[in-house]
This record gives C-alpha cells, structure tokens and sequence, in this order.
C-alpha cells in the first residue's frame, strides 16, 4: 500500500501570527465564488472541469453517501475563494509571514525529498454551513501542461496513470485554519484511495502539509443547525460585514448572514519543489514540454495494452469517460 508523508502543524503561528492571518481575511473583505466551468478543448468538450469528481460524487453522495438533487449539489460545492498571492508576488500586505513560511518550506523538502521550493500560490477558501467539498486530489501540473491549456480532468487522470511522471511538477500543498469550525473536517487518505481516512478536525492556528495531487482529500460537512443552504448561485459572493459578521450578497443585496463562528475559513499554500535548479530552469524555459496530441496518444496506447480499447479509438466524448473511469480510482465510500 502506497504511504503519502503529511506533517502536521500545532500551532503553525504564534497567537500574534494567527490572529493576523484572521485579521488580514477580514480586511480582504470580499470573495467571489467558485463554480466549475465546462470545457472547451479538443478533447471531452462540455465536460465540466472536474467531471472525474463530480461524478464520483454524483455516484456515491459524498463520503457520507448522501444524495441530493444537482441544483442543491452545486449550492453545496460552490464555496467562495479568492488569491493571497501568486507565485511569490503578495496580493495583500501581511500575507508574506504565511507565503514563505519555513515550517512549509521544510516539510515540502521532506514530503518530496528535493531541495528546491518555489511558492506557487496562496489562496483562501470560505465556505457557509451545509457546504461540503467533494473527495478529489488536486489538478496537478506537468511540464507543458497545465490548466491553462489541458482539461483538468485529464491532468488529474494522467497523474494517476503514473505514465507522465517525468514531466509532473511536484507540488507541496500546505492548509491551515485560524479558527475553530463546527464540522467541516478534513478528511484525506493518506495510505491511498483503500486506506482509512484520516478526518483532522478545523481548529484555530493548525495546518497540514500534504501531497493533494496524489492523496484524495475533501470536506466534510460544515454544521447546518437550523435551516436550509440559502440559494447559492455563481456570481454571488462573501462579504465581511464587521463585528463579526458576513453575509452572502447577490450584488448589494443580502442572500444570507453568518457568525464568524459558522463559516469555515481556511488558506492554503502551494509550492513547486524541485529537485535541483536544472529541472527549475528546464520548467522556466519550456526544454522538455508535453504535448497534447502526444499525451492523448500515448493514454491510448496504454488503453490498448490494457485491453479497454480494441479497434477504433472511440469518439471523444466517451474516450474521455473511459479515461477517467480506467484511471482515477476514489476511495470506496459507504
Ligand atoms: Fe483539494
């Protein structure tokens, strides 16, 4: 069974430290929400983005096995994001403590045993109660393919088909909390998709460091008391209101308000980690990129070999699904 290294942190800051970082969220003040778009590419055309997770979740109803109807589903996986920083650019003061942090430095060298750490990314997620986040691993990056020109799906398939590990980019996420959340938990599988879960607990100045785009991971349910989700549309967005207070806005207008206490407020830390300055520079100047002719050709020779495809390469559409189907394997869920 394939073990993933993770590292925790308790406490990641010190009080002063944390209660920055939760100052800092607040003065960001405004986060827009994040809904999957469908793709347009050569290849699985109007397939959403991450059609692998959103399957699986369609399937199984999450890592609880509850089942819900595709409107209350997008309501209860569309949460609020917006970035801190881009690569080691801060897009708000204050954020630099978090950016270059050296715990998260030290533990991406240990996790990927290389040397070399470049920030990548620093985002927040905010998410309301009854929202949950659907089990997945994260859209990986290879040298010459990346999201901005491949389907994530596929980026996440080719991942797990360990047949472009030359080319990955191996990437380290760091995520922490600054507060306690009433459910909401961390869930992840760090001896692979047969493995037991581990479900770490949102409370105030922790983080975990792990390999998201090798380890499945998602959020549990964050507490819904009382009530039901409000209606939550793309474009709405979350707004820090003072004292305390957030509410969901449609324009100016108040969809739904929440205590700090009933969000679940979480910022996580990407880096590339390197193996020395020459895989850095060959990434930078483009040497040794994939294509995404030869990358789809090369899946189907493998599907070939394994016997999913005999004849004619099947149509897009479907060569897609049976892509995802044949290589990205969840965790059993009830
Ligand atoms: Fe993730």
């Amino acid at each position: 069974m394939t073990h993933h290294e993770y590292v925790l942190f308790d406490p990641l800051f010190d009080d002063e430290g944390a209660e920055a970082m939760v100052r800092l969220c607040e003065r960001f003040g405004r986060y827009g929400m994040y809904s999957q778009e469908s793709v347009e590419s050569e290849i699985g055309e109007g397939l959403t983005q991450r059609h692998d997770a959103v399957m699986n979740y369609v399937r199984l109803g999450g890592r609880h096995g509850r089942h819900d109807s595709v409107d209350r589903l997008a309501a209860r996986t569309n949460y609020f994001r917006e970035e801190y920083a881009y690569g080691t650019e801060p897009l708000i003061d204050g954020v630099e403590p978090f950016l270059f942090h050296e715990g998260f430095v030290d533990a991406a060298r240990k996790i990927h045993d290389r040397p070399v750490i470049e920030p990548a990314i620093v985002f927040a997620n905010l998410m309301v109660p009854g929202q949950e986040l659907a089990l997945h691993t994260d859209v990986p990056e290879f040298r010459g393919a990346n999201r901005k020109v491949h389907p994530q799906w596929l980026l996440v398939a080719m991942r797990h088909s360990g047949l472009f590990e030359d080319w990955r980019m191996l990437i380290a996420t760091g995520v922490a909390w600054f507060h306690d959340c009433k459910g909401g938990e961390f869930a992840f599988y760090p001896d692979g998709p047969d493995g037991d879960a581990v479900a770490h607990e949102v409370t105030y100045n922790t983080a975990l460091l792990v390999d998201t785009d090798s380890v499945f991971h998602g959020v549990d349910p964050i507490d819904l008391p009382t009530g039901d989700l409000p209606p939550l549309k793309p474009g709405m967005h979350l707004a820090f209101d003072g004292d305390e207070r957030w509410s969901v806005r449609k324009g100016d207008e108040v969809v739904a308000g929440y205590g700090w206490d009933e969000l679940r407020f979480s910022i996580s830390w990407k880096a590339y980690c390197f193996v020395d300055e020459a895989e850095r520079d060959a990434w930078k100047s483009h040497t040794d990129d994939l294509d995404l002719e030869w990358t789809i050709a090369r899946l189907v020779d493998d599907l070939r070999e394994r016997g999913r495809i005999e004849g004619e390469t099947p149509p897009s559409g479907e060569l897609a699904e049976m892509i995802i189907d044949e290589y990205i394997k969840f965790p059993a869920t009830p």
